[in-house]
């Protein structure tokens, strides 16, 4: 059974690169959170990269000046979703930076900018995102399988290291696709749920994996929003404005150790920090 790490003091022992996977930034006081936090965890933890999903950084969405505050933090690769072309302002990030993605396998050739990309770490090693989203209780999208499929024949010769995140409400078609990747990506962290999952494992083709990665962002509250405007829509009907909720933020996610050679997980912690 895989540990975790519930605080930044907790000093991870093992073996490998080093690669923090966090799940979906919720609003100011996530991205303030991450940004604080970060060049720390980076240096004490000695991460070697570091992906986060952050389609909720502005709510719904997300604007250029969080997408700039979180690489400059220490994000190596952004990572998006179901809300990610919105606001139309983070279109022409998703054009110039190669290290802000929105899921592959949605939209068309003419949506604004990029599925994958391969990176280097600061330590040299090629690393390879894919960001795919799903199909099940989704808006239209293409087969993830199809994608991914198609993405690794392109990077697998560039980089030993190939990280998905896949961004899907069921369950099933994550652990389904969790499978298709074994033996072919180093890990699958899953995002969208914004409620952490406990089956963090290794595959029996080497393959990290998590179900969902959780939320960065207010724990006392639903999914990271406020629960007054959610309880109203749910109880009664009423649409209202959500809004990203204040007070206790957590950071949620894992630690995995992966082996540049292989490519495969060697160990996987899940991370659940609380941020004051
Ligand atoms: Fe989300
Ligand atoms: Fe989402």
């Amino acid at each position: 059974m895989p540990g975790s790490l519930t605080s930044p003091d907790d000093l991870p022992s093992g073996s490998g690169f080093r690669m923090l996977l966090l799940g979906d930034v919720m609003g100011m006081a996530g991205v303030k959170a991450v940004t604080r936090i970060l060049p720390d965890l980076r240096r004490d933890w000695g991460l070697d990269f570091v992906i986060v999903n952050g389609e909720n950084s502005n709510g719904f969405g997300m604007i250029p000046e969080s997408a700039t505050n979180l690489l400059r933090s220490g994000v190596d690769v952004l990572t998006g979703g179901n809300h990610t072309l919105r606001p139309s302002a983070i279109h022409g990030v998703l054009e110039k930076n190669p290290r802000v993605l929105r899921p592959h396998n949605l939209g068309s050739a003419t949506t604004p900018g990029r599925g994958f990309g391969v990176y280097e770490s600061p330590g040299g090693v090629p690393v390879a995102v894919i960001n795919l989203i799903g199909q099940v209780f989704m808006e239209p999208a293409d087969s993830p399988f199809n994608a991914f499929d198609t993405i690794y024949a392109e990077v697998s010769s560039q980089a030993p290291l190939v990280i998905v995140d896949f961004h899907a409400e069921a369950t099933g078609e994550k652990v389904a696709l969790a499978h298709h990747c074994d033996g072919r990506a180093s890990f699958i962290g899953g995002t969208h749920t914004h409620v952490p999952t406990a089956d963090a494992r290794i595959l029996p083709g080497g393959t990290g994996a998590i179900t969902d990665l959780g939320l960065c962002g207010a724990s006392d509250a639903i999914i990271g929003m406020e629960p007054e405007a959610i309880l109203g829509k749910s109880r009664h009907a009423i649409p209202s404005r959500f809004n990203p909720a204040r007070g206790q933020v957590h950071l949620q996610g894992v630690l995995a150790f992966l082996d540049p050679t292989s490519g495969k997980t060697l160990d996987v912690l899940r991370v659940d920090l609380p941020i004051p």
